[in-house]
């Protein structure tokens, strides 16, 4: 049977989108070093021919910006690995900001490398991921009650990791998103102190944020062992928060999906009531 790979399959969002293809009956083949059905290392290129038996579609992730192994080149490769084994349809994620990131930039890279494949493609852009409070970096600031950021009173459209599973789904299982490129945003955007208000309200205790001066914040991330480059990234990324670039709202999820994207509201109330912050 021919099978849709999800790389970082056990990750925010290729966790959602192998639960929603299933869902639809689709078969799956989830992807990452531990725990998903084909073990499968970006490091390793003897994991990728395994993983890519019989697939025809693949979700393309680069799972970690701070990897000092080839990070401009080994997405590159694997999408070429992945059209000679037959793939035809590509999904990347890449990220808010990578079309007018500089040339060194591996996602920009990533993207390249996918539009140029000679098979289907759809690129999403998404923003920040309300999941971050709840599944990633921030989780631990959150439940300590302090988030110190360098983001100012800046505001950024947080968009649900629900909303571009879908999109990822549906794109990954139907022509219509060919060659297309979606930036992904939440309905409006969000202050990081009223994102850390509204988590407080929800769940009962005092959560906040903290402003970081930015050079300082790239001095914690370098002492905690994060590249230089990649510090300065996560660093220019937080900043351009701060300064009001991206509060944008755009219309990706609502052109993909014909319908609005979830409000950050409703990614808190649930994520309290499924316990997660306790
Ligand atoms: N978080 C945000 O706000 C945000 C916003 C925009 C874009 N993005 C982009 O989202 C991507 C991360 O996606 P995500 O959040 O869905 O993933 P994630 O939750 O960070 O999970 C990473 C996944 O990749 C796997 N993985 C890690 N290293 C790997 C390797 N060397 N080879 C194969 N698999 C590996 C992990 O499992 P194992 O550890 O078991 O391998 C896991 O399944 C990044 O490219 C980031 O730039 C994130």
């Amino acid at each position: 049977m021919k099978s849709i790979l999800i790389i970082g399959g056990t990750g925010k969002t290729g966790r959602r989108i192998a639960r929603r293809l299933e869902a639809a009956g689709q078969p799956v083949r989830t992807a990452s070093r531990t725990g998903a059905d084909a073990p499968f290392d970006l490091d390793d290129p003897s994991t990728w021919a395994p993983a890519l038996d019989g697939v025809t579609a693949a979700y393309v992730v680069e799972p970690d910006l701070r990897s000092t192994v080839d990070r401009e080149a080994r997405i590159p490769r694997f999408v070429s690995a992945a059209v000679d084994a037959g793939v035809r349809r590509l999904v990347l994620l890449s990220a808010y900001g990578v079309g007018e990131a500089d040339d060194g930039h591996p996602l920009k890279a990533a993207e390249r490398a996918v539009m140029c494949s000679g098979v289907g493609w759809t690129i999403l852009r998404p923003d920040w991921f309300s999941q971050n409070f709840s599944e990633g970096p921030w989780l631990q600031a959150i439940r300590t009650g302090t988030l110190s950021l360098p983001t100012g009173d800046g505001r950024t459209p947080f968009v649900d990791a629900e909303d571009i599973a879908e999109v990822a789904a549906s794109a990954l299982t139907e022509d219509r998103h060919s060659g297309r490129t979606y930036r992904l945003t939440g309905p409006r955007a969000v202050g990081f102190g009223e994102a850390a208000e509204l988590i407080g309200r929800a769940t009962g205790r005092v959560v906040r944020h903290v402003d970081v001066d930015p050079g300082v914040f790239t001095e914690r991330q370098a002492s905690a062992g994060v590249p230089e480059d990649v510090a300065h990234l996560l660093t220019g990324l937080l900043v351009a928060v701060r300064s009001g670039r991206g509060a944008t709202v755009a219309d990706g999820v609502e052109r993909a999906l014909g319908r609005p994207p979830r409000p950050f509201e409703d990614y808190v109330a649930e994520t309290a009531a499924a316990g997660l912050w306790s």
